[in-house]
C-alpha cells in the first residue's frame, strides 16, 4: 500500500448511530408546579417544553450502554476495537465509565476511556477516535456521549433546572476513505479557561451558570468554528444541507444558523423534547433526525458544539446510508 492510499484508507467513517433516553418525562407544567416560573418563560427563552430525566436506577453507564448497543445493531457490521465515552456526569470519579460500558457490551479487553469537555465532549471524542484510526492503532471506534445533566442544578434553581435533561447518543466509526459518505471532515476544536467560571459545578446539585454570557459565547464560538470547519472541508458554508448544533437552546441555534446564512429549515433540533443533554446532544440529534427522516443520506451536515470549559468545536460529514430501525421513544422534531 502506498503512503497516499494508506492516508485515504484511514479516514474515520460513521457507520452506525444510536440513542437512548430515560422513559421519565418532566414537562414544563411539572416545573411550574414547584418553581417560580411559567411555561411561557421557559418556551420563549429556550424552546424547551419537556426533558427526559433519569431516575436513580438509571445511571450514565446504563444510558451509554443502551445508545451504544443501538449504534452497533443499527450500523454496518464491524468489530468494535476501542471505546470513548464523553461525559461530564460519570457515575463516580473512579474508575471511568467506559471500561464498564465495554464489558456490558461484551467488549472486555478493548481500550476504553472517558473524556470530559462539557457539552463539546462528543466532538472531542470524535477527534480522538479519528486520531486512533488515522494512526492505525485500531480500525473501529465506538464513540458515546452520555450525560445526566439534570443532576447538576440545585432542585430549587429556576434559572438552570428547566434547561437540562438526561440521555445518551453513540456512533460507530470505521476506517475508510476521505471521499466516502460518512467520512468525518477536519475537526476544529478550541478552549478558553478564562471563561471557566461561566458554567461550573463542584458537585451535583450545585451548578452555577452566567446564562447571558454563556449565550453570547455560544453563538460566537459555534458560528466561528462552523465556518472554519466548513472551509477546512472545502465547503461553502451556505452549501450545508443540515446544521446539527449542540442542543442548548433553540434561540442559540437559531442565531448560529442566521450568522452562518444557513436557512432555518436546514437547522436540526430536538431541544424542545429533550432539553440540553450535554455530550449526548449531537449524537442523540443525529440518531433521531436520521430516524424521523429530517436527516437523509447525502445531506452535507455540519456539527458544532459549545460548552463548559469553555470549549467548542465543529466538523463536517456527508450523512451515510445506514440500516436504521425506528427509535423506541418517540420525540418529534421541533428545532
Ligand atoms: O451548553 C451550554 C449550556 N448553557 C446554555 O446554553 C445556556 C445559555 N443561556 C441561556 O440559554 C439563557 O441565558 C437562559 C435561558 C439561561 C436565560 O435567558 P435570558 O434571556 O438570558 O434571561 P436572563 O438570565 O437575562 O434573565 C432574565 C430574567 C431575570 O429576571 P430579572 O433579573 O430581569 O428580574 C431572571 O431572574 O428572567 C428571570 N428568570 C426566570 N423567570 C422565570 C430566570 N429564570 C427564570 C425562570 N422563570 N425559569
Amino acid at each position: 500500500m502506498t503512503a497516499a492510499s494508506q492516508t485515504v484508507s484511514r479516514a474515520a467513517v460513521v457507520c452506525g448511530v444510536g440513542a437512548a433516553l430515560p422513559p421519565h418525562i418532566v414537562t414544563n407544567a411539572d416545573l411550574t408546579a414547584r418553581l417560580d416560573t411559567t411555561d411561557e418563560w421557559i418556551r420563549s427563552r429556550t424552546g424547551i417544553t419537556q426533558r427526559h430525566v433519569a431516575r436513580a436506577d438509571l445511571s450514565t453507564t446504563d444510558l451509554a450502554v443502551r445508545a451504544a448497543a443501538q449504534a452497533i445493531a443499527d450500523g454496518q457490521p464491524v468489530t468494535v476495537e476501542a471505546l470513548v465515552v464523553a461525559t461530564t456526569t460519570p457515575d463516580r470519579c473512579c474508575p471511568a465509565t467506559a471500561p464498564a460500558v465495554a464489558t456490558r457490551l461484551g467488549l472486555t479487553g478493548i481500550p476504553a476511556y472517558d473524556l470530559a469537555a462539557g457539552c463539546t465532549g462528543f466532538l472531542y471524542a470524535l477527534a480522538t477516535a479519528a486520531g486512533f484510526i488515522a494512526a492505525g492503532t485500531v480500525r473501529t471506534v465506538l464513540v458515546v456521549g452520555a450525560d445526566r445533566l439534570a443532576t447538576l442544578p440545585a432542585p430549587e434553581d429556576r434559572t438552570t433546572v428547566p434547561l437540562f435533561g438526561d440521555g445518551a447518543g453513540a456512533v460507530v466509526l470505521r476506517h475508510g476513505s476521505a471521499g466516502e459518505a460518512g467520512a468525518l471532515g477536519p475537526l476544529v476544536l478550541g478552549s478558553d479557561g478564562t471563561g471557566a467560571g461561566l458554567i461550573r459545578a463542584f458537585r451535583p446539585g450545585a451548578l452555577h451558570m452566567d446564562g447571558a454570557d454563556v449565550f453570547r459565547h455560544a453563538v460566537d464560538r459555534m458560528s466561528t468554528a462552523s465556518r472554519q470547519a466548513a472551509t477546512a472541508a472545502g465547503w461553502d458554508v451556505t452549501d450545508i444541507d443540515r446544521l446539527a448544533p449542540h442542543q442548548a437552546n433553540s434561540r442559540i441555534t437559531s442565531f448560529v444558523a442566521r450568522q452562518l446564512g444557513v436557512p432555518d429549515d436546514r437547522r436540526l433540533g430536538n431541544v424542545g423534547d429533550v432539553g440540553n443533554t450535554g455530550a449526548a446532544s449531537i449524537p442523540l440529534l443525529l440518531a433521531r433526525s436520521a430516524a424521523d427522516g429530517r436527516l437523509k443520506p447525502g445531506h452535507r451536515t455540519l456539527l458544532t458544539a459549545f460548552g463548559a470549559g469553555l470549549t467548542w468545536g465543529a466538523t463536517t460529514l456527508t450523512w451515510p446510508d445506514l440500516p436504521l430501525t425506528p427509535l423506541p421513544e418517540g420525540a418529534g422534531h421541533d428545532r
